[in-house]
């Protein structure tokens, strides 16, 4: 066994999850547990729901978590007694959902004694790069689109970002759950909108590419989520079926051609040599495959995570969190979460 060993904690959203990393860097346990299917009835997350289902959750998550990595590691058991230190999200995220991962942390960690590290939810989302490519490294570029964030980050070294530009409005993942849930397609939106979209034409309908020539890295999706809502709604009115692929398809392709505009704007700017992706809209085939073509024509390498690291996971939050230790970056135990946090 490397030491240390870090067990860190995740819970800022839908997703129960604990990781431990060991010494070398190697996620030695990372268990995920979605409570995606409690919340699909609703059309959405409901932060109530979600801090009740992590209270169920997290003891039998950590459990888990101790016993994947005694057996990886080869030894009969493993407790929070033989770990080095205890992480977790504290922020951003859903105030009642963080609340529990901070609680249950803190409680973990006096108790055995263990220092306690806090980690921000969007640098994990950073690290998440290196689950992937071990052998990634800034500098680069970073979109990250899921269904809370979508910002573009320059990643200058590990610990030093300068976040580019953000959404003003919705979230990208955010569009494609409201897209989906006014075409009566259930939640989350992302996945069944790529589906359908496969089948559709992209060039069918005319929706708005919002501040595609703003000059500035921002994003807007509320104006394109209301235009296709405003569409369904005429179509609707006119007595016309609706076409859903060529709905979804024409909604996807806005989003991707002012995904890729803003981030070869960033990648000219900033002249990073590597771009890399990460939240859950990353899965989206078309999105890859529009920065396939830009990083080929750019020159740029691309770092694209597996599905399972670009979604809210605790394997990204123990990597920032081994840094952080071999640091010396403890948080005391009267830390509290926060709802809001910049990178
Ligand atoms: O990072 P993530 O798992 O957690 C949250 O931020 O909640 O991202 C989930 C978001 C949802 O909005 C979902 O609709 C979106 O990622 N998503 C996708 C796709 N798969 C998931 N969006 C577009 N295309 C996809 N294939």
């Amino acid at each position: 066994v490397v030491r240390p060993l870090v067990l860190a904690i995740e819970s800022s959203c839908d997703e129960t999850a604990a990781a431990i990393v060991d010494g070398e860097g190697n996620l030695v346990a990372d268990i995920v547990a979605s409570q995606v299917d409690f919340h699909a009835r609703f059309g959405g997350v409901v932060p109530e729901i979600a801090s009740r289902k992590h209270i169920e959750a997290i003891c039998g998550v950590c459990d888990e978590c101790l016993d994947v990595a005694a057996a990886h590691l080869g030894v009969e058991r493993l407790t929070w007694a033989n770990l080095d230190a205890v992480a977790v999200t504290y922020a951003p995220g859903l105030m009642g959902a963080l609340v529990v991962g901070v609680a249950f942390a803190k409680g973990a960690a006096w108790g055995a004694g263990l220092p306690f590290i806090g980690v921000n939810h969007l640098e994990g989302h950073l690290y998440a790069n290196k689950i992937g490519a071990p052998d990634f490294e800034p500098p680069a570029v970073v979109s990250l689109v899921s269904g809370g964030n979508t910002m573009l980050v320059h990643m200058r070294d590990w610990g030093d970002y300068e976040t580019l530009g953000t959404t003003i409005d919705d979230a990208v993942g955010e569009a494609f759950d409201k897209v989906a849930k006014a075409l009566g397609l259930g939640y989350p939106g992302g996945p069944v909108i790529s589906k359908q979209a496969a089948q559709g034409d992209p060039k069918a309908i005319a929706f708005p590419r919002a501040m595609m020539h703003s000059g500035d890295l921002r994003f807007s999706l509320s104006g394109l989520k209301t235009a296709v809502v405003t569409y369904i709604n005429n179509e609707r009115a006119a007595g016309r079926e609706l076409n859903i692929p060529d709905i979804a398809a024409s909604f996807q392709q806005a989003v991707v051609d002012v995904q890729v505009k803003k981030a070869e704007a960033a990648l000219k700017q900033t002249g990073a040599p590597t771009f890399c992706l990460g939240g859950g809209v990353a899965a989206n085939p078309v999105l890859r495959d529009a920065y396939r073509a830009l990083c080929e024509r750019l020159g740029v390498r691309l770092t694209l995570p597996p599905m399972s690291a670009c979604g809210d996971n605790a394997g990204m939050i123990a990597l920032v969190a081994l840094d952080r230790y071999r640091a010396g970056g403890f948080f005391p135990l009267d830390a509290d979460a926060q709802a809001h946090a910049n990178l």
